[in-house]
């Protein structure tokens, strides 16, 4: 693999057990550079799972990574310097304030100016006023904002971000789903995990969805919606919402371990 690659990240085959159980079951899917890519399942699905894969936490039985154009088994290392990942639970220092964590963070990665670093993350990510208040005295909101503005420090190609919401109240999601979408205007690869549907669809521009081991469907919201033809109730059409193609090809359940097979593209949709 070249580092110079049309795909930030690529994933082909991917298969973890952890002792019996077999959660991922060939895994495949590809994020273009600068995208937003949200891996949308229910609770244990495997995200976790294959987030961990790629940030070279864990290995893989089978299959191959790639991230950044390098190899997650091979090039740990250099996968390591491409990337950031940030958990579900803050890994933000309480005493210090905001600021402070940031400088802290930039002075561990010797970056040149970690005042400037702190302060200019600060103004991206709408903290400047709170820089100087302890994190204890911060909101859900403002300390995964504060999380994720550390993960960023020294500027990764790639952030995977395990699902970034999870406990906030709606404000404090809107505000992170905002942080986000900077992110990748500024041409940030970004895999987020999640299991709101509504995050997905107001984030993503390609949406994968992991169900019993394998990537079900994978692709745009519009090419997801097409999947479900729209219903027709009296004279309003109601186009199918991402919840209802979910629930269409996950909710009714029981397929016991074969959804490989059912795989649906949307690649070649055309109509
Ligand atoms: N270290 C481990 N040992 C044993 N089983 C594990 C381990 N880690 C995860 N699992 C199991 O693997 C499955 C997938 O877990 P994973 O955390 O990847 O799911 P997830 O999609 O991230 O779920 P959630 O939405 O709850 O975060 C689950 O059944 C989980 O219990
Ligand atoms: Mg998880």
């Amino acid at each position: 693999m070249t580092a110079r690659q049309a795909h930030a990240i690529q994933v082909r085959g991917l298969e973890k057990s952890y002792k019996e159980v077999k959660v991922l079951r060939g895994v495949d899917f590809a994020v273009a550079r600068g995208g937003i890519f949200a891996l949308l399942g229910s609770n244990g699905a495997g995200k976790t799972t294959v987030v961990r894969i790629l940030s070279t936490l864990l290995k893989a039985d089978a299959g191959t990574a790639g991230v950044n154009g390098f190899d997650v088994a091979t090039q740990a290392a250099k996968v390591r310097e491409s990337i950031s990942l940030t958990g579900q639970f803050a890994a933000v220092d309480e005493i210090l304030s905001g600021r402070e964590n940031l400088v802290l963070v930039a002075r561990l990665r010797h970056l040149a100016d970690p005042g400037k670093v702190a302060d200019d993350l600060l103004d991206r990510f709408s903290l400047t006023d709170a820089g100087a208040r302890r994190v204890s005295t911060y909101s859900g909101g403002m300390r995964r904002r504060l999380d994720i503005a550390m993960s960023l420090i020294g500027d990764p190609p790639v952030v995977f971000l395990d699902e970034p919401t999870t406990g906030l109240d709606p404000q404090a999601r809107i505000e992170v789903w905002q942080a986000v979408r900077e992110l990748a205007a500024r041409g940030t690869t970004v895999l987020l995990t999640t299991q709101y549907l509504d995050e997905a669809e107001q984030l993503a521009d390609r949406i994968a969805i992991l169900h019993q081991g394998r990537i079900i469907v994978d692709g745009t919201l519009a090419e997801l919606k097409r999947l479900l033809p729209p219903a027709k109730v009296e004279y309003v059409e109601k186009q199918p919402t991402l919840e209802d193609v979910f629930l269409a090809l996950v909710g009714a359940g029981g397929r016991g371990g074969d959804a490989g097979e059912h795989r649906i593209s949307t690649q070649t949709s055309d109509e």
